[in-house]
């Protein structure tokens, strides 16, 4: 299966608000966001940002060193149309978590977030390749939001097979220089009215 292929495809047959797991208002990660208390020009990097409505709130809020990355180039042109103006100061990067190129090579962040990305990496090689990314660019005392499909979840997302996750089990991924500050489970209410339960979880960087 080709990811980029299936992406760009998913973003360029649907309008924003239609995509499955669209949200009018990023509630349960702004949530998470308010309690690392960044100043406003912290490194917020977003990965599988897809057309997230977590930039625009983000931007809103007045935070001026936000990233946005995806796999999608298409994904990355609309929400890039979409934010318009404020979206200027954005940094938009195409980039695969599983083999990355360019994110690699950015200075260490203050904030890793992920909602619905982590899940669809199944092969224990991509999601070494997520992990080890995320520990090259978290700084030490940054945050890491992970927010991925639990245990109750669907088996499938976009028609592609998920690997379902717990808070344990995202803490065995950290290990021990990873603390985990607060994680709940939370029902997704999709556009057609189905639900999908998450578990959205806060680390800081300890080690
Ligand atoms: C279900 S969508 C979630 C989008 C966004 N995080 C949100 O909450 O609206 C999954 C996103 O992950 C991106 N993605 C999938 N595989 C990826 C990979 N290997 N590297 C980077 N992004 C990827 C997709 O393009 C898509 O935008």
């Amino acid at each position: 299966m080709d990811v980029k292929f299936h992406w760009n495809k998913a973003y360029e047959n649907s309008t924003t608000e239609k995509l499955g797991w669209y949200e009018d208002y990023p509630g349960p990660s702004l949530q998470l966001i308010k309690k690392c208390h960044f100043d406003k020009d912290a490194t917020l990097l977003n990965v599988g940002v897809g057309e997230s409505t977590l930039i625009d709130e983000l931007l809103k809020s007045g935070y001026t060193n936000i990233i946005g990355s995806d796999i999608s180039s298409i994904a990355l042109k609309k929400i890039k149309q979409r934010t318009g103006l404020l979206g200027h100061d954005v940094k938009w990067i195409i980039d695969d978590l599983t083999n990355s190129k360019k994110l690699i090579d950015l200075p260490q962040v203050d904030l890793w977030h992920d909602r619905a990305v982590l899940h669809f990496f199944t092969e224990k090689k991509d999601q070494e390749a997520y992990f080890d990314l995320l520990d090259e660019l978290v700084k030490t005392k940054g945050y890491v939001i992970i927010a991925a499909f639990n245990k109750n979840g669907a088996i499938k997302c976009s028609g592609l097979p998920v690997f379902r996750y717990n808070k344990e089990m995202l803490e065995k991924r950290l290990g021990n220089d990873f603390q985990c500050l607060d994680s709940f489970d939370f029902a997704y209410t999709m556009p057609g009215g189905d639900k999908r339960p998450y578990i959205y979880t806060l680390f800081q960087r300890i080690g």
